[in-house]
This record gives structure tokens, C-alpha cells and sequence, in this order.
């Protein structure tokens, strides 16, 4: 990020602070249907086109580190294994055999040259490629194995983070980033290695636990000891980017006292990412990677909260934390904290207990007949954009007419578009 940026970006924090209403011409946000929550319909439009269609975190090269390692990976639903090829190439296939469906793989990771079914020992090589069927002459004698292989999935890496997409006609990674791609470059995802992946399961549809972390209005009533002294809520900028992603930006409260952000932020040991800006280094920033990975990024950690709908009314909170280096001390683990009770057991941490604390009773609400549409303030028009990027993904024709999220804000708020500029420059000279 350049010079002029980065005071672009620090003026308009500042700029939000001051303002006494929403920036000229952001549109009123109409309610969410609250059906959007609890409609077995909409919850398999989004299953069937968000998910299919979409990006998604799948692992870490750290998990599948050498030639011949593979990785199961099932957050998706659908059985998948990832495999490090001899050939050096990180592939994803369904692990599903193509004689009668057993699985290829059935430890959660391995290491091996060839893919081997245990059911009949059909066998695979790494690129997928069917090289061995046994008992073969009792087959056809046209049977053709090179028609047999595993059925692949599109994977691609940010750095050493390994995405997988259900959809072969999607576009690729770098695309669907958009400007993240490079915004992200000073993070240093090709360098970055995996602390700690752990999951827990979460009794709300998968939006509800999502939403929890893509607004700062939250922060001074449930936060009040956690995140509140790190992040002033009322000089936050929220910033829309094309494909449903979002970023928000928010500096330290001018009275937080330097020396407890460093206890915080500054972990001994722990290695800088030398890379980092002076956003990253000063400010808290958060971004939505559409349609279900959150991530705050700093000088010393990459860390997703990634949301797996496991069905209507529940969800997967993926907790990962990923970091440069942390010499001979024990990974890193900015989500969980050990679990007395259960010596091999781990709890979410208290900024992640505060912020799933709801979830359960917000679903219990949810479908009952108290709760019946969502109003959103301008301080939540991340989560709105978020659900206009859910429509226009499903396709706004598919979403009955009942569910549908209106389609006010408009491409003028999506970056590099901002009407807040010329506001912050107008008022400024006035
Ligand atoms: S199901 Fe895999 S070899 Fe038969
Ligand atoms: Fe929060």
C-alpha cells in the first residue's frame, strides 16, 4: 500500500470519528428478511451456489508439506483429499474411488507415492491418473482406465494457504481476490507457517456466526476489557471490494495507553512480519474473504475465523492461526487456550467465547415469531453487502422474492469507488 493511501485511509478513519451521520448519499439500508436465517430453501441455495461456486480455505502447505503428502479435508461436506503430487504440485480430488465410491485415503493425513483404495486396491498416482486395477483381465477388454481417475477439484494457493474451488468454470484465485491479492502481498502468505487449526461447533446458522465479527458495534458492550482498548469503534472504516469482499480499519482509542498494545501485539519471540505496513503496525484491520473467512492482519499474524455451515441451525468455527516464526517456544494459538479439565482438550478464548456467545439464543429467536427483519446501521454495512454478495451468487432470480436482500448499495460504494473522499475534501474547505 502507498504513501498517499495509507493518509488517504488514516484521514478517513479520523473523518468518521467526526461525522454526525451517515456519509452523503449511503442508501438506507432496508431490513433482512429474517427468513434468510431459518428457510431450509435458502439455506440450500447457499449451500448449492455459494459454496459450489466460491474460494474456500482448505489448508495450509505446512499440513502436506512434502511430495507424496496428503491432506482430508471435509468442511465443504463433500470427502476431499489434497495431495502434495510427486511432481510437486498441490492437487485436490473427491476421495472417492471409481470403482464402487470407497474412500483413497482414510487416515486424515499421510504420506505415500501412489493413492490406494483399500476396498479392491484400485491405485492411483499422486496427479490422480487410475494406474492399477487388479484382477483387470475380468473387466471389459475395452475398459478404459484413463477415463477413471480421480475426479478433481480446482485448488490454487495464496502463498503456502491452499484454497479449493467445487466449480471448474470459476475464475481463478488471484481473480476472485481482486485487490486483496496485493493489498495482501505484505502479509507474507508465501513464508507464512500454520500454528494452530482447531474447530468447534456452534449451535446458529453459519451467518449468524459470521456477522458476529464483521461489525466494530459490538465492541464496546461485549468487549469491553478484550478488544475495546485495541479498537476505537467510532473511527472505524469499513471499505466494500468487488466479489463480496469487505475490510475493515480501525485505529487504537487515543487514551489506550502504548505500553498495553504491546503486551497485546508484540508476543516475545515471536517473529515480526517485516513486510507489514504502518496500517498493519498501528491499526486494527479485519477483512472478509466472501463468503466465509474472517481475518484480522497484523505484523505478527494471520489468523481466519473461517464459518462451515454444517446445517440450517448449526455451524463449524474453523480457529486458525497462522505466523512467521516462533523460535523454540510453543505455536502460537491466538483462538484457543488450554483446557484444564480435558488435558488434551482446548477451549475458545474469551474474545471468542464473548463473540459466540448469542449465537445459540439468536437462532432460538430466530425462528420464533419475535424476530421478523434485521435493520442494519451504516456502522453494519459489511454484513449488508455481505448478503447482497449472497443474492447476487445464488443469482437474485433464484431467492424467492421473500428472502431476497435488496440491492442498495450500489458499485459507487465498492472500491476504488468512495463518495467518502470528496465528502472528507468538500467539508474539509468548507
Ligand atoms: S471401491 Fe475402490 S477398489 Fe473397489
Ligand atoms: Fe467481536
Amino acid at each position: 500500500m502507498d504513501a498517499a493511501e495509507v493518509a488517504r485511509l488514516k484521514a478517513l478513519m479520523e473523518w468518521e470519528g467526526q461525522r454526525r451521520a451517515p456519509p452523503h448519499g449511503f442508501p438506507h439500508l432496508p431490513d433482512l428478511p429474517a427468513a434468510r436465517y431459518t428457510s431450509p430453501e435458502y439455506y440450500a441455495l447457499e449451500r448449492d451456489h455459494v459454496f459450489r461456486k466460491s474460494w474456500l480455505f482448505a489448508g495450509h502447505m505446512d499440513e502436506i508439506p512434502e511430495p507424496g503428502c496428503y491432506m482430508r479435508w471435509h468442511n465443504a461436506g463433500d470427502p476431499i483429499v489434497i495431495v502434495h503430487g510427486m511432481d510437486g504440485v498441490v492437487r485436490a480430488f473427491y476421495n472417492t474411488c471409481r470403482h464402487r465410491g470407497a474412500p483413497v485415503v482414510t487416515a486424515d493425513r499421510g504420506k505415500s507415492s501412489r493413492l490406494m483404495c483399500g476396498y479392491h486396491n484400485w491405485t492411483y498416482k499422486t496427479d490422480g491418473t487410475l494406474v492399477g486395477v487388479p484382477e483387470r483381465q475380468d473387466f471389459p477388454p475395452d475398459f478404459d482406465l484413463s477415463c477413471r481417475g480421480l475426479l478433481p477439484v480446482r485448488c490454487e494457493l495464496l502463498g503456502r494457504a491452499i484454497f479449493v474451488n467445487f466449480d471448474e468454470g470459476a475464475m481463478p484465485l488471484k481473480q476472485w481476490m481482486g485487490p486483496l491479492w496485493d493489498e495482501w502481498a505484505e502479509f507474507a502468505f508465501d513464508r507464512i507457517r500454520l500454528a494452530s487449526r482447531h474447530c468447534f461447533d456452534l449451535q446458529c446458522n453459519w451467518k449468524i456466526a459470521m456477522e458476529a465479527n464483521m461489525e466494530v458495534y459490538h465492541v464496546p458492550f461485549i468487549h469491553p476489557t478484550t478488544v475495546a482498548p485495541l479498537v476505537d469503534a467510532r473511527r472505524n472504516l469499513n471499505t466494500l471490494y468487488p466479489n463480496g469482499h469487505a475490510r475493515m480499519l480501525a485505529p487504537a482509542p487515543r487514551q489506550t495507553d502504548r505500553e498495553h498494545v504491546r503486551a497485546i501485539d508484540s508476543p516475545p519471540g515471536w517473529q515480526q512480519i517485516e513486510s507489514v505496513g504502518e496500517l498493519g503496525r498501528t491499526a486494527t484491520q479485519s477483512y472478509t474473504l466472501f463468503p466465509n473467512w474472517v481475518s484480522p492482519l497484523s505484523n505478527y499474524f494471520v489468523p481466519p475465523l473461517v464459518f462451515w455451515p454444517t446445517s440450517l441451525t448449526t455451524t463449524r468455527l474453523e480457529l486458525v492461526t497462522m505466523a512467521l516464526d516462533w523460535g523454540d517456544g510453543s505455536a502460537p494459538d491466538l483462538w484457543t487456550v488450554p483446557d484444564e479439565s480435558q488435558p488434551n482438550g482446548r477451549q475458545m478464548s474469551p474474545i471468542i467465547l464473548e463473540d459466540t456467545q448469542f449465537g445459540e439464543a439468536i437462532q432460538h429467536s430466530a425462528q420464533s415469531a419475535a424476530f421478523r427483519s434485521v435493520p442494519l446501521s451504516y456502522q453494519e454495512a459489511r454484513i449488508y453487502a455481505f448478503h447482497q454478495s449472497l443474492d447476487k451468487m445464488i443469482g437474485i432470480d433464484n431467492v424467492p422474492p421473500a428472502l431476497r436482500t435488496q440491492q442498495v448499495i450500489g458499485p459507487e460504494w465498492v472500491w476504488p469507488n468512495d463518495p467518502r473522499v470528496a465528502q472528507m475534501a468538500r467539508e474539509a474547505a468548507e
